[in-house]
């Protein structure tokens, strides 16, 4: 008949000595893989008090889920000696594993092989757990700790980073993307993190610039530390360039755990509800007392996020940065919500451009997966001053606005103490797109404060009243404004709130607003994408 033969008549029975060889030769190869760039840096790497890359994900990831990726590739650089140096990996370790239970796509750098430094086959790594990690649906989780792009590998590591950079803006909007920095992260690699989502930095462990403290030093004569230039609490406190601060290693994983307990895997899955048996009509009659009645009197907002929300969790976002304006995760009735507030404790709450660049990008992250938005209002408006004037508050504000009025996801507000001008707009308007806006009775809602408003339009009888009247005259004005014009039933009667509310009921209303809208779904235009003011 035919001639050909099957391959597998053809397959001879192997030596068993063979076999022997080709299984030690995986135990070596395994060993090599295990040790990175040798126990020598792993020990180093110790000294300073910091884990190995292998040792950071098995801290991280659930046990026995890790499943590497790419294990065996080197790098392809022929010059300055680095032949000599072909450590398997390139210097990342890559793959997929689980954090309670759920899947996600990691990358983590081995300082042990040349710093962690970056060459085109450590960042093709990168990528391939990028793509799959967005092909899949699944969040990518970054961790850091790398010397920047590798010296001798020269424009290929650039690119390197310019193809991670690509992927990192591909998957936003579509999978959660966490970037840990465990040591540090200079030049080029900053700016992987700076476009996931959220980043967590180290006390005295990590460091992001652009530049480090030498260069600083030749180009401008400045002195300055590496934790002074871009240490964990400068970029937590002041740049607001990360988002977590953790004490150690150890705790940085538990915030990755705790910020994905309350997000959806990708933007097309809703998040993961929670198991609270927290009544939904539980009263809340503690904001009475945590909201003063004297309007000059602070109060921390925290504790009435506490009061509303399920069994008082909520994970705060960003709690260094901006703290006029409180962000963060909580749960409603089971249904993870982003919870944007004033802080009145913190320069009485008022909207700046830091507190605007934080709501605005928290706003998006959470419209992009699905995550409802409630926020609490107290805010006297807009911060005046030349300062903020000078360095972009129109452009800053504009974000905040931009992002509230673009998002589709459930809106609530609660109006807790006062909302008054562009504020208002902001944090409390249909106008905006906010779906449900409730009030409390003692609740000031007006163009502006009481005082500022009186004084305009009623400058007039305030000037001509003798003079040891005028203040008399003043404070009822003031109070005329008050009563004719900022109490909520006048923005009641105007279709401007949908309720007016009593503190203990505020709970089970935001629960009874979110479950009518949880479901909705609003159009927007159809359009390449908006151009929102950066
Ligand atoms: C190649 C590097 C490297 C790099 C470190 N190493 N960084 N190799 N390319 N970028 C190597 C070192 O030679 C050393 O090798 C090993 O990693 C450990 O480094 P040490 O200096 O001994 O460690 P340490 O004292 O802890 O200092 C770490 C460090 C420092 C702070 C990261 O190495 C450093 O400053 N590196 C350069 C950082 C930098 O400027 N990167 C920017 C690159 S340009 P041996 O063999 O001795 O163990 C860039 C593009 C710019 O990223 C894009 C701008 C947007």
């Amino acid at each position: 008949m035919s001639d050909i033969r099957h391959p597998r008549t053809d397959q001879q029975t192997q030596d068993p000595a063979d076999i022997e060889d080709l299984q030690e030769q995986l135990r070596a190869y395994r060993r090599q893989i295990e040790v990175g760039g040798g126990q020598r840096g792993i020990d180093r790497q110790h000294a300073k008090g910091k884990l190995t890359a292998r040792e950071r994900l098995a801290r991280l990831l659930d046990p026995k889920t890790f499943v590497e990726a790419d294990a065996y590739l080197v790098h392809k650089c022929r010059d300055f000696g680095l032949d000599k140096k072909p450590f398997l990996g390139d210097g990342v370790v890559t793959g997929y594993g689980k954090i309670d239970g759920r899947g996600v796509f990691v990358s983590s750098e081995d300082f042990t092989v040349m710093g962690g430094s970056l060459g085109a086959q450590h960042a093709e790594k990168i990528v391939h757990a990028q793509r799959r990690a967005r092909e899949n649906g699944l969040p990518f989780i970054q961790l850091n700790d790398s010397g920047g792009a590798r010296i001798q590998e020269g424009v290929e590591s650039l690119d390197g980073y310019g193809k991670i950079f690509f992927e990192n803006t591909m998957a936003s909007g579509v999978i959660p993307q966490v970037s840990l920095i465990l040591g540090p992260c200079a030049g080029g690699a900053v700016y992987s993190p700076a476009i996931t989502d959220f980043t967590v930095m180290v006390s005295q462990r990590s460091n992001m610039f652009v530049t480090g403290p030498q260069v600083i030093k030749v180009v401008t004569g400045e002195d300055v530390t590496a934790e002074d230039l871009g240490g964990a609490l400068v970029h937590n406190r002041t740049s607001g360039v990360a988002h977590f601060y953790a004490a150690n290693e150890e705790e940085a994983f538990g915030i990755v755990k705790r910020l994905l307990s309350f997000v959806p895997s990708n933007n097309r899955e809703m998040p993961p509800r929670g198991e609270s048996t927290d009544p939904v009509d539980r009263e809340t009659s503690e904001i009475q007392s945590l909201v003063p009645e004297d309007r000059r009197k602070t109060f921390d907002m925290r504790e009435v996020i506490l009061a509303l929300v399920d069994d008082r969790n909520f994970f705060e976002v960003q709690p260094l940065f901006a703290q006029n304006l409180v962000i963060g995760f909580a749960r409603l009735a089971n249904y993870s919500i982003g919870i944007v507030a004033n802080q009145p404790k913190v320069i009485a709450g008022v909207l700046d451009i830091d507190a605007s660049d934080k709501a605005a990008r928290f706003i998006r992250f959470c419209d992009a997966f699905n995550i409802p938005l409630v926020t609490l209002v107290d805010v006297p408006g807009f911060l005046p001053g030349t300062a903020q004037e000078h360095g972009g508050l129109i452009r800053h504000g504009a974000k905040m606005l931009y992002a509230y009025a673009e998002a589709t996801v459930p809106k609530l507000s609660l109006i807790v103490r006062k909302a008054f001008g562009g504020a208002f707009i902001a944090l409390a308007s249909h106008g905006i797109g906010h779906d449900f806006v409730m009030a409390l009775p003692t609740a000031e809602i007006a163009v502006m404060g009481a005082e500022g408003a009186a004084n305009i339009i009623w400058r007039r009888e305030i000037n001509e009243a003798p003079e040891e009247r005028r203040d008399e005259v003043r404070d009822a004005k003031v109070d005329e404004f008050r009563r004719q014009f900022s109490r909520p039933y006048t923005a009641g009667k105007q279709g401007l709130i949908d309720a007016i509310i009593a503190p203990e009921e505020a709970r089970w209303m935001l629960v009874q607003a979110l479950e009518m809208t949880i479901r909705q779904r609003k159009d927007r235009p159809d359009r390449k994408h908006g151009n929102i003011p950066l």
